[in-house]
């Protein structure tokens, strides 16, 4: 990651992460699971949108976000009837306390090695109780999703502080499963602010099924949208509600 010295700080960053992600369809399928289970943990929480919104909406049981990213806890702890911890998911260190563990906006594919993806997963099946779920979408790698991130389809945005910007996105490398890419934030005029580099990974369904398997999960439901319509090789993204057993 290149950050400018100055120039559009991790604060900032955050704070326009909220500004280009607003609440969206997907967020209505997560609240709804959200809302039907007694204590809630949200794994790479970030700015804590999702679980700011369950409280508000009168959620009244334990609710619990991590994230390894300062800037974004910073904002999610306005709320403070929320637990939020700095951590990595492999980090944590939970046991049988959580009905329902989530990862909303993709955040399953930050986990790219396989040791990262594993211990994760493990660390996440031992925070659930028996018969607790773990909620996630990711991006359907027969979608391709990675080839429309491309400098032309740059989103023009007028940040917190009311500037005028534009974020880019260009794919640095392709492997098998991985996807490596940088965002721009730059002004209209193209003066480069911040440029981000990360690298998420891409898994089809029977591999997340292997991982959840080899992790202490069943896969209970899965849809290839946020209308729970069917998985097919045309969707978008693969969604999965699994089961702790
Ligand atoms: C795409 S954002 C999603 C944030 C939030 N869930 C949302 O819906 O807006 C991915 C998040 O995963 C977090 N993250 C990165 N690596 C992580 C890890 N190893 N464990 C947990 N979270 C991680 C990032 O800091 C970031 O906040």
């Amino acid at each position: 990651m290149v950050t400018l010295p100055g120039m559009y700080s991790d604060d900032d960053a955050a704070a326009l992460y909220d500004v280009l992600n607003p609440w969206a369809l997907c967020d209505d399928f997560y609240l709804s699971h959200v809302m039907a289970a007694e204590a809630v943990l949200d794994v790479g929480c970030g700015t804590g949108m999702m679980l700011h919104r369950a409280r508000q909406e009168g959620h009244t049981g334990r609710l619990c976000g991590v994230d390894p990213d300062t800037a974004s806890l910073r904002r999610a702890r306005v709320r403070e009837d929320v637990e939020w911890i700095e951590d990595r998911a492999e980090g944590m260190d939970f046991e049988a306390e959580f009905d329902l563990a989530f990862m909303a906006s993709n955040a399953f594919q930050v986990f790219v090695s396989e040791a990262e993806l594993r211990e994760s997963l493990t660390a996440i099946r031992a925070a659930l109780r028996e018969g607790g779920s773990f909620v996630f979408g990711t991006r359907a790698p027969s979608a391709r999703g990675w080839e429309r991130w491309r400098p032309e389809n740059a989103t023009e945005v007028v940040d917190h502080r009311g500037r005028a910007l534009r974020v880019e996105h260009r794919v640095e490398e392709v492997t098998a499963g991985t996807v490596t890419f940088t965002e721009t934030i730059a002004t209209r005029e193209g003066e480069v602010l911040r440029v981000d580099r990360s690298t998420l990974r891409f898994l089809n369904a029977d591999e997340i099924d292997a991982q959840l398997a080899a992790t202490g999960f069943t896969v209970a439901e899965r849809y290839g949208d946020w209308h729970r319509g069917p998985l097919t090789p045309a969707s978008h993204n693969i969604v999965t509600v699994a089961r702790a057993v």
